[in-house]
């Protein structure tokens, strides 16, 4: 069995050391196999400019938030995930990273981009990549990262899943309010359990702002709601799960969800990729 959960915080922006304090103030109360923290969660969001994203950018393992984290997963023996920004020469990018009780570190970069990142951080260039990680107690299972806007692609958790992912650690600042209502259905149709770690609070850059909004979610293999935080407000929440049961994909006798998938139906035609409907239908005449 596996017992995982998220932390859900309000971070400040570009304030990294009050945001890593207010993290391990959380995790000394945790009791945790598995915890996800949110996105980008050191440094904040609503970049004002690639200078300040600079600034609080690190290399992974090396930077001071993964190292931090090592830490912690030592002391608590907690596989911990969490996002942050990345730096890799020139490039940065917005990473997830999943660190180990014995230290090791693995990495996940965000293909999907959301709004002003796209002018910001270097997609991602790492595949969806899926981990072989233990509990304390020998439970064995398989992780898998995405991070926040990835969840609006059915291809990212659908990617993981055919690459063995059990669990779904999925590090957020979602501001569309959809994400709740969906995370159901990528780990229903996928059969995996997902673990949604959202922040709070806001962030303004001139005269827009990005309110975040909670709501931090465990999805079961049925699509069931686990657990589910508020809107507001930090909360800690960890629910018992066996990440085996995600192994079996049938649905019933006769169905199963990857082995009746149709992968010979779901191909655009070449050089139909642009077309509207009614081009389609034409061109099907
Ligand atoms: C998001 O991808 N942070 C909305």
């Amino acid at each position: 069995m596996l017992t995982a959960g998220y932390l859900q915080f309000a971070s400040e922006y570009l304030a990294v050391d009050r945001n890593l304090d207010a993290v391990e103030a959380h995790l000394s109360g945790a009791d945790a196999d598995l915890l996800v923290l949110p996105e980008l969660f050191t440094s904040g969001y609503f970049f004002q400019s690639a200078a300040d994203l600079e600034a609080v950018a690190e290399p992974v393992p090396t930077g001071r938030t993964t190292k931090r984290m090592k830490q912690w997963a030592a002391e608590t023996n907690t596989h911990l995930v969490a996002g942050l920004a990345e730096r890799e020469g020139e490039a940065i990018y917005n990473s997830a990273v999943m660190v180990t009780p014995g230290g090791r570190v693995e990495t996940y970069r965000k293909n999907h981009l959301f709004y002003e990142e796209t002018r910001l951080f270097e997609p991602g260039d790492l595949g969806y990549p899926v981990f072989d990680v233990k509990t304390p107690d020998g439970t064995a299972y398989r992780l898998g990262m995405m991070v926040c806007f990835d969840w609006y692609f059915p291809e990212a958790a659908r990617s993981l899943a055919l690459n063995g992912a059990d669990v779904i650690a999925h590090p957020s600042n979602l501001v569309l309010p959809h994400c709740p209502d969906s995370m159901p259905v990528r780990a229903r149709e996928n059969h995996v359990f997902t673990i949604t770690a959202n922040r709070t609070g806001s962030e303004s850059k001139g005269d827009e702002t990005l309110a975040f909004i909670g709501n931090s979610e465990i999805c079961g293999t049925d699509g069931e709601i686990l657990a589910r935080a508020d809107r507001t407000g930090d909360a800690l929440a960890t629910v018992e799960i066996d990440p085996h049961t995600a192994r079996d994909r049938k649905i019933n006798r006769y169905n199963d969800v990857f082995g009746d998938r149709r992968p010979d139906t779901y191909v655009q035609r070449p050089g139909n990729e642009r077309a509207s409907a009614e081009e389609t239908v034409s061109a099907e005449r």
